[in-house]
């Protein structure tokens, strides 16, 4: 595996490529980033994955700083999942100047759910996802559902300014008992990670009850919120939205029975963690 920090350089390594298959990560490599390499592999060559914990999506309160880094074992997951390139720049080699020219997504996609909560994420998101594209020039980018929210606005992003890049989303990879890899679960002591699968077993519940045609949507998002707090959470929102677009279903919508999505996210200690489910 190359392992390569310049702009130039990566260009340099992947002239004439046509089929690149890129995953873009901010390292501390987990089963679920290894599963979108699997992914990526189905439908491209050859891979290119990206390390760069990236400050221009992190508020002023967040974990820039404490965000775990660990390149020497991401390296080696990566030389074993076989991937070609690995683009881990520097903050200057990728932000050589201050980064002014910023993408700002829809208010409806990026001021909603993740985006209420952490203002200014989901431009610090786009931004990046639209550099490293503009490095890399993939033909296919793997992304997680594990964060919904982002795959769908990053796949949007691509068609509104029609990027040559195909989006492929991955399915959401779990810990036996349920709780969805994340490189925050390390923030999380042992009594907090024995609590944490609660966060998808709520989800799940939500899940059976609209299944069940049980349709009053608020109450089921107050009722799946008071049981989270109930066990020592502090619920951000749990909000039952359309997949298509991610805005509230209708009384319409919900007869129809349109495909809908239920997302989450809530502070465990100092913890916060996200997690959604396709209904
Ligand atoms: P990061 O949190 O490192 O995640 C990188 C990719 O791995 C994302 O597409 C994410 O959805 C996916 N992922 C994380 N945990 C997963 C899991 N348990 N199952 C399946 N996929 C999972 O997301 C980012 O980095 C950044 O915002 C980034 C897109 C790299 C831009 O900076």
């Amino acid at each position: 595996m190359k392992i390569i920090s310049s702009i130039d350089d990566l260009r340099d390594q992947l002239r004439g490529q046509l089929r690149t298959a890129f995953v873009p990560t901010m390292g501390n490599l987990h089963d679920g980033h290894l599963s979108l390499m699997r992914l990526a592999k189905k439908h491209g060559d050859p891979i290119v994955a990206s390390i760069f914990v990236n400050r221009l999506q992190f508020g002023p309160n967040e974990d820039f700083d404490k965000y775990p880094r660990t390149f020497a074992a991401d390296v080696e997951k990566l030389e074993k999942e076989g991937v070609y390139v690995l683009f881990a720049p520097t903050e200057k080699d990728l932000y050589p100047e201050q980064q002014e020219f910023r993408v700002q997504p829809p208010e409806n996609l990026g001021n909603t759910l993740e985006g209420e909560f952490r203002p200014g994420f989901f431009t610090g998101v786009t931004t990046v996802v639209l550099k490293l594209f503009s490095c890399v020039q993939p033909s296919v980018s793997v992304f997680g559902k594990k964060d919904y929210q982002q795959l769908m606005i990053v796949r949007n992003m691509c068609r509104q300014f029609a990027l040559p890049t195909e989006i492929i989303a991955a399915e959401t990879f779990r810990a036996d008992d349920g709780l969805a890899l994340s490189s925050r679960n390390m923030y999380l002591s042992p009594q907090e990670r024995a609590e944490a699968p609660r966060l998808a077993q709520v989800l799940n519940a939500v899940a059976a009850e609209v299944r069940a045609g049980h349709l009053d949507v608020s109450m089921l998002e107050q009722k799946a919120m008071t049981e989270l707090a109930a066990h020592g959470w502090q619920p951000d929102y749990i909000s039952i939205r359309r997949r298509a677009d991610l805005q509230p279903p209708s009384a319409g919508d919900l007869h129809r029975g349109e495909l809908l999505v239920v997302l989450a996210a809530a502070r465990l200690g100092v913890t916060r963690l996200i997690d959604n489910l396709e209904i």
